[in-house]
């Protein structure tokens, strides 16, 4: 996925704005008793225009109110947008700054212009410095730029923006730390497009083949990032069984899809991301109900986030290691599908009793977990539309988090507050790990009534050499107030960990 627009920052002194000749101007002002510093100088050179605005109530200043002024007088602007950002001393929370970021975004497109110049004031939000104020407001001008495709060329909306500048008012301290949160802000925005893009897919067309297609794709626009494939043949060979079990009964074969990202010496211990990538999830014979099945071609949301944070590793490129695995399959049921009740080995050599084919992420995740040892992992990190219970627990706000390890659990939480990305941690007590008990292998595929924890605990089985962390996203991965559409996450919070880690 390519950037989508141009994101670039300038220094500006406040009486120059009106000289600015551009397509589309937004102008942050605050929400004053008289009338701001900067609205004054509108209307002055407007003859008395805003004056009258703000008498009618019609430009106020306070947080997030639009008004859309084409053709102001004394303004070189083509069209001008006025947003309020309120009051200039009062804090404002994150959930504020993120729907002003939102409405400055919405105002952008809407302007239907291809260059857009937006000067916004100093907002203090709370607990947020100003560099995250523009990283925020980097990746959402850049998100907000998605569209959705496979509709006629007719109905797609049109989308004009390919330029932002944003404005800062001249000051002593310079523009570096703002320009670097600004980029991986902005970079953070592409890798959400990447993954919503690759999620929004159909899964006729995005099958385990073409998540390994577009691995390499991805290499190959970025070399730092090397991509290597493993078909049902090599798995067969190494002895990835259980992975192997959930394909079964699909005519699409599976896919072990492995990239690596060196920015330090090798020798340096790896941090490891590992995706579930079902394209597509009936249940197998244990089958799913007909009503919202659809939305099953989301379960390859882990995946397609590993391959959007490797896409803004590449470009970030950090100097640390960094290693993906997408564990892709599709789950459908036929006449060589894995049955209930039927025994596999996985690749850490314990043996599996299927009990139900609808908990067949764990299946695929737990070997590509085991082939991730031979990296020696500092952390290893999995990513999975895991279980249906974690959306009862956690609805749609916050990535379900299990882990072995309480300082890489608490740096996850950390970097999740950090991005507005955020994840919830659910324990992992050894007293849950018994309902997975299994009269007929080393360890059943369900059991027990907390079902994201024993599916956490089942993960557990195969993680015990490095410090290791699960994410379940089914809720936030899709739904809620995002639609029936791939919202992007957890790709802030997991570029936000990868890059803290030194
Ligand atoms: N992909 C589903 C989980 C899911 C459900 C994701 C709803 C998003 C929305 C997973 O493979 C699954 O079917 N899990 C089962 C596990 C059960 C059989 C123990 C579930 O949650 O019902
Ligand atoms: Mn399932
Ligand atoms: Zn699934």
């Amino acid at each position: 996925m390519k950037k989508l627009i141009n994101i670039s920052l300038s220094e500006i002194k406040l009486n120059d704005l009106t000289k600015l000749k551009s397509e589309t101007l937004i102008i942050g002002s605050y929400e004053t008793k008289k009338i701001s510093d900067i609205t004054n100088i509108f209307d002055k050179k407007s003859k008395g225009v805003l004056k009258k605005l703000i008498s009618r109530e019609e430009l106020s200043g306070s947080l997030g109110n639009i008004l859309y002024l084409p053709n102001l007088e004394g303004t070189a602007s083509e069209k001008v947008y006025f947003v309020g950002c309120g009051k200039k001393d009062k804090e404002i929370n994150e959930q504020e700054f993120l729907s002003f970021s939102q409405k400055i975004s919405d105002a952008a497109l809407q302007s239907k212009a291809k260059n857009v110049h937006i000067f916004i004031p100093s907002i203090s939000v709370k607990n947020r410095s100003e560099e995250w104020n523009y990283k925020i407001l980097a990746r959402t001008l850049e998100s907000n730029c998605y569209k959705y495709f496979f509709k006629g060329k007719k109905n797609q909306p049109k989308n004009n923006l390919t330029k932002v500048t944003l404005l800062k008012e001249n000051e002593k301290k310079g523009l570096g730390a703002i320009n670097k949160a600004m980029k991986v802000g902005h970079i953070t925005g592409v890798g959400m497009n990447t993954s919503r893009d690759l999620a929004n897919t159909p899964a006729n067309i995005c099958t385990p083949s073409y998540l390994a297609s577009t691995a390499k794709k991805l290499s190959k626009s970025f070399p730092v990032i090397k991509t290597k494939v493993l078909g049902e043949k090599e798995m067969k060979k190494i002895g990835m069984d259980c992975l192997l079990s959930v394909g079964n009964g699909s005519a699409q074969e599976s896919k072990f899809i492995i990239m690596e990202y060196y920015g330090a010496a090798k020798t340096k211990k790896p941090n490891i991301i590992v995706g579930k990538g079902i394209t597509f999830d009936t249940g197998g014979i244990s089958i799913k109900p007909s009503p919202a099945m659809d939305e099953m071609k989301y379960d390859m949301t882990g995946s397609a986030s590993v391959m959007g944070t490797m896409r803004a590793i590449a470009e970030i490129k950090p100097k640390s290691n960094i290693i993906a695995v997408i564990a892709a399959a599709e789950n459908m049921p036929s006449s060589t599908a894995t049955k209930p009740g039927d025994v596999v080995k996985t690749l850490s050599g314990q043996t599996v009793e299927v009990l139900n084919t609808d908990a067949e992420g764990r299946l695929v995740l737990c070997d590509a977990l085991t082939y991730v040892e031979r990296f020696n992992p500092a952390s290893v990190i999995d990513i999975a539309t895991l279980t249906g219970a974690c959306v009862v627990a956690l609805g749609h706000e916050a990535t379900g988090l299990l882990s072995n390890d309480q300082k890489l659990a608490d740096n996850i939480l950390n970097s999740g507050y950090a991005s507005c990305d955020r994840a919830w941690q659910l324990p992992l007590w050894d007293c849950y790990q018994d309902a997975l008990n299994s009269k007929y292998a080393d360890i059943a595929n369900i059991g027990g009534r907390a079902g994201t924890i024993t599916a956490a605990c089942f993960l557990s089985r195969f993680t015990k050499k490095y410090n290791w962390a699960h994410l379940d996203i089914a809720g936030t991965a899709y739904g809620g107030k995002v639609g029936k559409k791939s919202s992007g996450r957890p790709v802030p919070l997991l570029t936000e960990y990868l890059l803290s880690q030194k």
